[in-house]
């Protein structure tokens, strides 16, 4: 393939409806969804991708049934647990981004635990948001800066999107080269609002648990066929002789 993004970021969505259409509980389908996001974890590390960041749980999503939300969190805290030491052996660090002090204090400390222990490996950088929000992260960001100009460390004319971008999360890589969300729904659903401003976006009707190698190489030639102008023209990005 030619061109291989660098950072992809996924909305891992339609656990729920995959469950539905075998008339099995919501969360048998949040249970599959794990598998379909380990094999991508393991496909992303074994392709060289260098950031894979992930939507596990949306800052909206506590609005769900406080049942499924106990399950998700349940979930969340034994896949954290058992995929350790897989992570490691495929040198993969793995750490978050969201608001996770709003999390039991147990599933915090797994949290916790599970960054560290991956901390010192050098292969894929996974990024998983939990109880993230892009609106959330600016307001964070805008409040870290706001702070700094009350403290005089800066003033409000160094205010610039390098700064801003500083702030956010995922500031030290970047930006997604490449947006996949599985499901069928065509929205964004406050995931990276600032760091996707120039990501190829890929939607596709496949619900999560169903996700795989095939569907994953097709995301990944629509985006090696795509031509990322940056608001250049096509003939600038070529290399052609510029008109004068
Ligand atoms: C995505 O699947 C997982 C989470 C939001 C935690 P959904 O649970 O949103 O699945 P659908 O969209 O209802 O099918
Ligand atoms: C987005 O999916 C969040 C995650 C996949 C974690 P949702 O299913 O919550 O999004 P909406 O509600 O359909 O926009
Ligand atoms: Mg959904």
């Amino acid at each position: 393939m030619s061109e291989l993004p660098d950072h992809i970021a996924i909305i891992m969505d339609g656990n729920g409806r995959w469950a539905r259409q075998r008339k099995l509980p919501r969360h048998l389908g949040h249970k599959s969804g794990v598998d379909s996001t380990r094999d991508i974890i393991q496909i992303c590390s074994d392709r060289h991708i260098k950031a894979l960041t992930l939507f596990a749980f949306s800052s909206e999503n506590w609005k769900r049934p406080k049942k499924e939300v106990g399950l998700l969190m349940n979930l969340f805290f034994t896949a954290l647990q058992r995929e350790i030491k897989r992570l490691n052996d495929n040198n993969v660090r793995m750490t978050f981004i969201g608001d996770v002090s709003a999390f039991p204090d147990k599933l915090q400390k797994q949290i916790s635990r599970s960054a560290e222990k991956t901390s010192t490996n050098t292969g894929l950088e996974l990024r998983i948001a939990v109880n993230y929000g892009g609106r959330w992260d600016i307001v964070n960001a805008v409040r870290g800066i706001a702070e700094k100009i009350e403290s005089n460390e800066l003033n409000s004319s160094d205010i610039s999107e390098e700064l801003v971008a500083e702030n956010l999360s995922l500031s030290d890589l970047p930006e997604p080269d490449l947006f996949i969300r599985t499901g069928g729904e065509k929205r964004i659903s406050n995931f990276l609002l600032w760091q996707l401003a120039y990501t190829e976006l890929y939607f596709c009707d496949v619900l999560w648990p169903d996700f795989n190698e095939k569907i994953f190489d097709e995301a990944l030639e629509s985006y090696a066929l795509r031509q990322r102008r940056f608001g250049k023209t096509g003939e600038q990005v070529k290399g052609k002789p510029q008109d004068a």
